[in-house]
């Protein structure tokens, strides 16, 4: 039961084997998913939407980022950890980049930073990885580019998200992201270059899945697009658990006497 390594992402591509990703932003359900066996936690900047409440992802801060890159790689015993760059963090320059990725390796236990762009980014996916900071990348619906697109869509543009893909592969990256792409433009994605991708709304050819927790666990009632498959619907069960303990209170049977000190 060792961890899981960078390297290991290489080997499962080439063996086929499926890589499971879940997004995680603290240290219990990080330590719930990692005793599951999950092969790598994220902690998504979606954390701007899942945990703030925000309606996008661009005001997350890279102090947020790593004070919840701590806690959920402390929990992980076995995952390989994952940290997203926020907005503004590694766009203005590629020495802003690389003290931002390097904020996060040096204060926490995470093994990688995640950044969202192909071919514009792909300098600084190498002055990344020059720096000994591994990469994951992400293309197709990139949720920092919000803005320019006008919204969350489908991206369609075979030709550019090839192009990408290979950038970022070529760059260095030891994974990418594939979100809501078609899945035959993923499918030919995965068969074309060399490292494992991970897709959201990118089909069952990917080399994984990655999943936003919030969403796989139905916590929000108000968000649900086809391709979240939701496994649990904890958000019944919280509002459940919290109906019965007022009532309970309410009523004077909470606590009982075995509930209390003498
Ligand atoms: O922030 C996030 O959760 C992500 C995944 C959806 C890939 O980037
Ligand atoms: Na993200």
């Amino acid at each position: 039961n060792r961890s899981v390594t960078i390297p290991d992402f290489a080997a499962w591509k080439t063996e086929g084997r499926k890589i499971s990703v879940l997004t995680a932003y603290e240290f219990s359900i990080a330590r719930l998913l990692d005793d599951a066996g999950i092969d790598c936690l994220l902690v998504g900047d979606s954390m701007g939407t899942a945990v703030q409440g925000h309606d996008t992802t661009l005001g997350v801060t890279l102090d947020q980022i790593v004070y919840h890159a701590e806690m959920v790689a402390r929990a992980a015993k076995r995952a390989l950890v994952v940290a997203d760059l926020p907005f503004l963090s590694y766009q203005v320059s590629r020495r802003q980049a690389i003290r931002s990725g390097g904020r996060m390796l040096k204060e926490t236990r995470c093994q990688a930073v995640k950044l969202e762009g192909g071919t514009r980014m792909a300098a600084t996916i190498r002055s990344l990885v020059d720096a000994e900071i591994p990469v994951m990348g992400h293309v197709g619906l990139t949720p920092q580019s919000v803005r320019r697109f006008g919204g969350y869509k489908v991206q369609r543009q075979a030709d550019a998200i090839r192009a990408d893909a290979q950038a970022v592969a070529d760059s260095g990256a030891f994974a990418i992201v594939l979100e809501c792409v078609p899945a035959e433009l993923a499918a030919t994605i995965t068969a074309e270059i060399p490292i494992p991708t991970i897709g959201i709304g990118a089909g069952a050819a990917c080399d994984g899945q990655v999943l936003v927790l919030h969403d796989m666990l139905g916590l929000l009632d108000d968000f649900r697009p086809r391709f979240a498959r939701r496994y649990a619907e904890l958000g019944d069960v919280i509002r459940n658990a919290a109906a019965r303990y007022i009532k309970d209170v309410e009523s004077g049977d909470f606590p009982t006497e075995g509930e209390s000190f003498r």
